[in-house]
């Protein structure tokens, strides 16, 4: 098959197509940014489930990607991480965004300056930085952050409402990770840069009952989301399930009671691993989703580890939601 090319489609969120050419057993982000376009990738190597997409017709092969941001039952359903595909036959893939965000050029990144680093529960971070001018995002849509001088960069949720020059994060200190290393570290008045705003796990504007789910500093995104929409609060019905190791590693908890109050339709649920206080599960959040009776047109959102949003998707799915209803974002 050597010299061979195969066609794949990608079929785009808003109705487009583009037919590209991938050479027998190459891969399909270098074959597609070769002809114009930028694939959605995070980690660029199976590990975050940032590019997730279905093949709706003919088969790959993937490179190593981790189990748990594709399971077994998912790659045997047609799902797909583009990152690690390679081509073994003409193929359609489905994305989940718009042909626009492919098409688009990458602006340059823009420098910031650390404003504030902040202990706030154990192993959690709040990094504040200040921007040039204010920047547009959807709530929900992360960065990726590269501190002064480092070759690597890591991705972030805004945790602020958007059209603001100050970003807000919260961020988990990993024991031995790089960017976790250089926060220990960071104080204000150090330069970063920061790419565009992207990610597909954002708010959806529309008339449903929402289920938000977040394990750790899987509560970042939801932030955001919840600060928007305490700006124009509606009638609409959300449970928020959070799950942490600790109490001690929960953070924002005032404040997402009082974001609670202004969404009249809110109900804020705690759920912690070890020595949970009254009031608070003891277990998983992800344990409470079968006893909320969720009603069938419920939007769900799963932000945190990925056995924790695995666990989600399985417990939405038991409750009968189907699959393209559950927005994950999976913090590798
Ligand atoms: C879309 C998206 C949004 C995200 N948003 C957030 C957020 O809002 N908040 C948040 O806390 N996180 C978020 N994350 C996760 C974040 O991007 C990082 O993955 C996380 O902070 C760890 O980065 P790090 O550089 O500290 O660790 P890394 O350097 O990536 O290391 C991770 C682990 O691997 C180990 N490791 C590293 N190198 C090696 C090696 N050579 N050999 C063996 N082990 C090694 C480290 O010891 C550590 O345990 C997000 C991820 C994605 C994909
Ligand atoms: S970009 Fe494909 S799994 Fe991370």
């Amino acid at each position: 098959m050597a010299g061979t090319a195969f066609p794949v489609t990608l079929l785009f969120a808003d109705g487009v197509s583009q037919r590209i050419a991938v050479p027998c057993g190459g891969k399909l982000i270098e074959a597609a940014q070769e002809a114009g376009l930028n694939l959605l990738t995070d980690c660029s190597n199976g590990q975050c489930g940032t590019c997730t997409a279905q093949l709706v017709s003919g088969s790959v092969d993937l490179d190593d990607y981790d189990s748990a941001v594709l399971t077994d039952a998912d790659r045997a359903s047609g799902t797909v991480l583009p990152c690690v595909c390679r081509a073994s036959g003409p193929c359609a893939i489905e994305l989940p965004y718009d042909s626009s965000e492919a098409m688009s050029e990458e602006p340059a990144p823009v420098v910031a300056q650390v404003t504030a680093v902040e202990q706030v529960a154990s192993e959690t971070v709040r990094l504040e930085v200040q921007l040039p001018e204010a920047v547009a995002f959807e709530p929900g849509q992360y960065v990726r952050i590269t501190p002064a001088g480092a070759d690597f960069h890591r991705s972030y949720s805004m945790a602020n409402v958007p059209g603001t020059d100050r970003l807000q994060f919260f961020i988990r200190l990993v024991p031995g990770g790089a960017f976790s290393e250089w926060l220990a570290g960071a104080k204000p008045g150090d330069a970063v840069e920061l790419s565009a705003p992207h990610g597909t796990f954002f708010l959806r504007q529309e008339d449903r009952p929402r289920l938000f789910v977040a394990g750790g500093t899987g509560v970042a995104p939801f932030l955001s989301m919840l600060r928007a929409m305490a700006d124009q609060p509606t009638a609409q019905r959300t449970t928020f399930l959070i799950g942490a190791r600790t109490p001690g590693h929960l953070f924002a908890l005032d404040e997402l009671r009082q974001l609670g109050e202004k969404l009249q339709g809110m109900e804020l649920q705690v759920a912690v691993e070890q020595d949970a206080d009254a009031g608070c599960h003891a277990g998983y959040a992800t344990d409470l989703i079968p006893q909320l009776g969720l009603d069938p047109s419920t939007r769900v959102y799963l932000c945190g580890p990925p056995p924790m949003v695995e666990a989600g998707r399985r417990a939405a799915a038991a409750a009968g939601l189907p699959a393209a209803d559950v927005l994950c974002e999976r913090f590798a």
